[in-house]
Parts: C-alpha cells; structure tokens; sequence
C-alpha cells in the first residue's frame, strides 16, 4: 500500500518519463489490451488481443513482463514463462466471466460428463485450465472447436454467449457453462436499434461475448484485435461498436477520419457500464508503482502450472 508520503512523491514524477526508464533498467516489457486506458495503451511496448498476448508472452526476451490487463491474462503469462517475473499493476484486476466459473463447481459439472472434451476459453482461472484439454480465445475458438472429432461430446467453458455463438457457426452442440461478462452483457439490443436507426450508414460490429440478440444485428463478430482490423479494412465511414470502449482508442488512432460510436448500455441514465471495471483499475501510476516495487507480482505452484500449461500449449500449437 502506497503511503501519503510516497503518494504525493509520485505525483510530482513524470510518469511516462519513469516507466522508460524503469523499462531500461529492469529489462522489462510492457504488454497491454486494447481495454486499457490509452495513456497505458500509448505506452505499452505491445498492444493486442488475448490470443497475441499470450503469443508475445511465449515470444519475450525480457526478463520482466509487466501485464496491463486482468489477472487471467498476466496469469497465462506466468503459466507461460515460469522463470520470468509477472507484475499486474493492481492485483485486484479480476474478470466477471472467470470468476463465474468456481474450480470446485467446474469439477462437479467436468465429473457429469466424463468422456466429453474439455474447451475452456482463456478467460478463466489457472485452475480451470488445468482441468481443461485445451483453451482458446476469442480469435481461435472457432478454429479449435472445428479441431475436435466430431464424435466427441465438448463442454465449453466458461462464456455461455460465446459457446451459443460457436454453436450457430460451427452447427455443433456442446454442453455450456453458464458463466457471462457483466460488460458485453451491458449492452441493450432496443437501443442499439434504436441508434442504428439515427446513424443508418453506421456499421454494427460486436464481440462474441455479447448476448444473441445483440449479435443477431451485428454485421461483423469477431475478437478486439478481428474487430479492429475490419475497421481499418472496411470501406465504411462509421462503426457501432459493441465491445468494451476502450477499443475505440486504438480504432480512432488507426482510422482517424472514420466515426466510432460505443454501443449503449442498459442503463437509463448515462454510465460506464461498457467500460471494464476490472481493466480500468490499472492506472499509468499503479504501474509505475509495480515496476518501481516489482509488486504485485503473479506466483503459482509449479504443479498448477504444468498443469495448466499442457492446454495452452496445445492451443497455441493449434493457432500456428
Ligand atoms: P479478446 O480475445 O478479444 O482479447 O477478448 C478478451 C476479453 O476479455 C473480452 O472481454
Ligand atoms: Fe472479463 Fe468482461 Fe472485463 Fe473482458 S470485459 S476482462 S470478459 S469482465
């Protein structure tokens, strides 16, 4: 815990200017989603997906990795890199969709279908992957779900939204968690219509874990990283965009004359509900303070981690 004295240090400090120089002295490399705030984005030596994230982990030199995103994610970099060390500038960074999925409840449910193949999608805990067979992210599962014999039962944990849209895509049942993000569920499909309606040339593109109804208008559905390069590549002008708004930073930098509108959330009065609250509470000066502390720093046991690793390997094998 920071203290005042060290708090009011810090606010003095040029903060870009610190982390560089950090970075040197450290060895260190700075990943960073696209759901971070943009200060964090703009300085992030790597800014990407969850599939290119976990890739550029497996790929570092370096002998820090500091991860700007949520504890599944800086986790995957440890289960990655055992030797190296992982700081998440607030450990506090969780996800909805992994905590919905408790280890325990998941073996009961895994217990209840014995023979079928286990799918998890990376947005879960360590422990979660390890009962797994294989992972995949938002930009792969389609190609690894098509990769399992047909004549295997799959379960797929833990996003029932992006598991239902596998489903539609692949024509393949398979047996759901029920789990959810509380962001991508935010999103209302009255007012999205109701937006498209005053921005007809708006294009509507979405992220998986959306509700059905939300994608059932959505021209384009694909990862952050798939959804910010249709942006770039499409002939259109303007964009709704479902998916945490965070996104719209690197969109707006790619495409600077081009209009990217988030799409609205449930609620009646104006919020953030489509902002993460979990990514955004990585903020320039937590991390900082991580690299200058080289804490909160992401441990497991050897033994979860070998476990864990087995499905990741086979993911990124598969996504070669
Ligand atoms: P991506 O695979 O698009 O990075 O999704 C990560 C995520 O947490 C979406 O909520
Ligand atoms: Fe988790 Fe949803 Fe946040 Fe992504 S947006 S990290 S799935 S809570």
């Amino acid at each position: 815990m920071e203290t005042a004295v060290e708090a009011r240090a810090t606010a003095k400090l040029d903060l870009f200017e610190e982390i560089a120089r950090l970075k040197r002295e450290m060895n260190a490399v700075i990943l960073a989603h696209y759901y971070q705030e943009p200060d964090i984005q703009d300085i992030a030596d790597f800014l990407g997906d969850s599939l290119q994230l976990a890739q550029a982990a497996k790929a570092t030199d370096a002998d820090v990795i500091v991860f700007c995103g949520v504890h599944f994610m800086a986790e995957t970099a440890k289960i990655l890199n055992p030797t190296k060390q992982v700081l998440l500038p607030d450990l506090a960074a969780g996800c909805s969709l992994a905590d919905s999925c408790p280890p325990h409840l998941f073996a009961r449910f895994k217990a209840q279908h014995p023979d079928a193949v286990v799918v998890s999608y990376i947005n879960c805990s360590a422990e979660i992957k390890a009962m797994s067979d294989v992972i995949c992210t938002s930009s792969n599962a389609e190609k690894i779900v098509r990769s399992i014999p047909e004549s295997r039962n799959i379960i797929f944990a833990p996003d029932k939204n992006l598991g239902a849209y596998l489903e539609q895509k692949t024509g393949r049942k398979m047996i759901l968690w029920q789990g959810s993000c509380i962001v991508h569920e935010t999103f209302n499909e009255r007012k999205l219509i109701a937006l498209k309606t005053r921005h007809p040339n708006a294009v509507i593109i979405a992220h998986p874990e959306c509700e059905p109804q939300v994608l059932a208008h959505a021209a384009f559905i694909g990862s952050t990283k798939a959804l910010l390069e249709f942006t770039i590549q499409s002939p259109h002008q303007e964009f709704i965009v479902a998916t945490e708004a965070g996104i719209i930073h690197e969109m707006r930098k790619r495409s600077p004359r081009k209009t990217f509108i988030a799409a609205p959330p449930n609620e009646e009065r104006h919020c953030a509900c489509n902002e993460c609250p979990y990514m955004k509470l990585n903020t320039l000066e937590k991390v900082y303070l991580a690299m200058k502390n080289r804490a909160p720093e992401i441990t497991m046991s050897e033994e979860l981690r070998l476990r864990a690793l087995k499905p990741m390997e086979r993911m990124l094998e598969l996504s070669k």
